[in-house]
């Protein structure tokens, strides 16, 4: 009887080589453009202390309550996979303390998290994220930049059908305020409400708000609405951050059912999802954390940023999933030929060109053809005492006396290109 054949773990999935380069293309182009807005390059480990997440996202959230990767390790101690990048990067901020740096201090990282949630298209257990957080500013102009970039990043993805929605929480203590009051109402309500949000009433009644749930739905029409209870200056940043998105021609849509599944928001919350995916049609959101990294133990230090899903964003975008093609390909006409045509590339590659030789001891026709194939813009043959080199968009065949006239003449191809 055969071993048993192994599968990636459920909610998990390989990158073959079509969609690493999807990847690598959003990841490059993701990097560009937050670096040139002044954003660094940040990195926090792949697990962290459990009660970081209990902390940081909240104890009464799905993500912590139900969907953490927590273990123990040998030590004893509660370790999780990170769900999310917000809470480690304020983490981060406070050990070294990044408080001493010019504020704001602007990052963006990206890398796999994980959530154990029910597999389907768009949502899995291992995912990948683009992040950027400022932290140490409550500058409404943050806010809009985080937001104008996020929306200039699906742009350049090809990202189709994308929309935005804005709203604001508040702060805590409004929050708690209106807490009381949406309590009251959804009690009064508790029959026609969802599982789920009546066992939540005390908890975080806010997540009401949100629900697909029918019943719950229509409680929440009813409901007072927290964009109505903010405090005058939480609204006035509101409004800054709408008068800057409207300045730059961004649209949105003020949604007051927003939420978002975590719990360190305070005033701005936002995000953008696609017409073109299913239920799970978020691409990326975020929203400004003003308390979060006081709340882990820090100084107090204001915070916005976002993070964007990478696959979700290649499932509703056309990036081109092609191969680039090589300039050169090296075939070898002679058994003699491969130290010859390793140097032959060795040289090509130093002088910039990009170039792959014979490998699987092919014939010389299906040499030509797997060049063809590859989209080689030029073949040089490499025979026992002679160099070819050949244009493969014409099929002219020239000998010449040397490698370095060989490679000469590729870049002279590339030139014509
Ligand atoms: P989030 O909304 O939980 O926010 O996740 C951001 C994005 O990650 C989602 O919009 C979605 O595209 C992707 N995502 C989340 N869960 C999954 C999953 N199971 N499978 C595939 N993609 C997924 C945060 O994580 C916050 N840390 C964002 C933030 C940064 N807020 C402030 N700063």
């Amino acid at each position: 009887m055969g071993a048993r054949t192994l599968q990636a773990p459920r909610g998990t999935f390989d990158v073959l080589p079509e969609d690493g380069r999807r990847r690598l293309t959003l990841l490059r182009s993701g990097t560009d453009l937050l670096s040139g807005a002044g954003y660094e390059p940040v990195e926090t480990p792949v697990f962290e202390e459990t009660e970081l997440f209990a902390r940081g996202v909240g104890e009464a959230t799905d993500i912590v309550e139900k969907e953490m990767f927590s273990f123990e390790d040998q030590g004893g101690r509660s370790v999780t996979l990170r769900p999310e990048g917000t809470a480690s990067v304020c983490r981060a901020y406070i050990q070294h303390g990044m408080h001493k740096r010019p504020q704001p201090v602007k990052l963006f990282y990206s890398g796999p998290f994980f959530r154990y949630e029910a597999p389907q298209a768009g949502r899995h257990r291992q995912f990948a994220q683009i992040g950027a957080e400022a932290l140490g500013s409550d500058d409404p102009s943050l806010d809009a930049e985080l937001i104008l970039l996020l929306a200039e990043l699906l742009e350049r993805a090809g990202t189709r059908g994308v929309r935005l929605r804005l709203s604001s929480l508040g702060t805590a203590a409004t929050r708690r305020e209106y807490s009381v009051e949406l309590r009251e109402h959804l009690r009064a309500h508790e029959r026609e409400l969802s599982e789920d949000v009546r066992a939540r009433i005390d908890r975080n009644p806010l997540r009401a708000s949100d629900s697909d749930h029918p019943g719950t739905r229509a409680a929440m029409e009813s409901a007072p609405r927290l964009l109505d209870r903010l405090a005058p200056e939480d609204a006035e940043h509101l409004q800054a951050v709408r008068a800057l998105l409207e300045d730059a021609g961004q649209r949105y849509e003020l949604d007051p059912r927003l939420v978002r599944g975590l719990d360190y928001y305070t005033r701005t919350v936002f995000e953008f999802d696609s017409e073109a995916l299913g239920a799970q049609s978020a691409l990326g959101g975020g929203g400004r954390y003003d308390a979060l990294v006081e709340q882990l133990g820090g100084p107090p230090t204001p915070g916005v940023g976002w993070a964007a899903g990478v696959e979700r964003i290649l499932l509703a975008s056309d990036l081109d999933p092609s191969a680039p093609a090589p300039d050169l390909f090296v075939a070898l006409d002679s058994s003699d030929a491969v130290r010859a045509a390793f140097a032959i590339v060795r040289a090509a590659r130093a002088a910039g060109i990009a170039a792959t030789m014979e490998h699987a001891g092919r014939s010389l026709k299906g040499q030509l053809k797997h060049a063809d194939r590859l989209g080689a813009r030029a073949v040089v043959i490499v025979g026992a005492d002679d160099l070819q080199v050949r244009n493969m968009r014409t099929g002219e065949q020239r000998a010449v006396a040397e490698a370095g006239e060989a490679i000469e003449l590729v870049a002279g191809l590339g030139d014509e290109a």
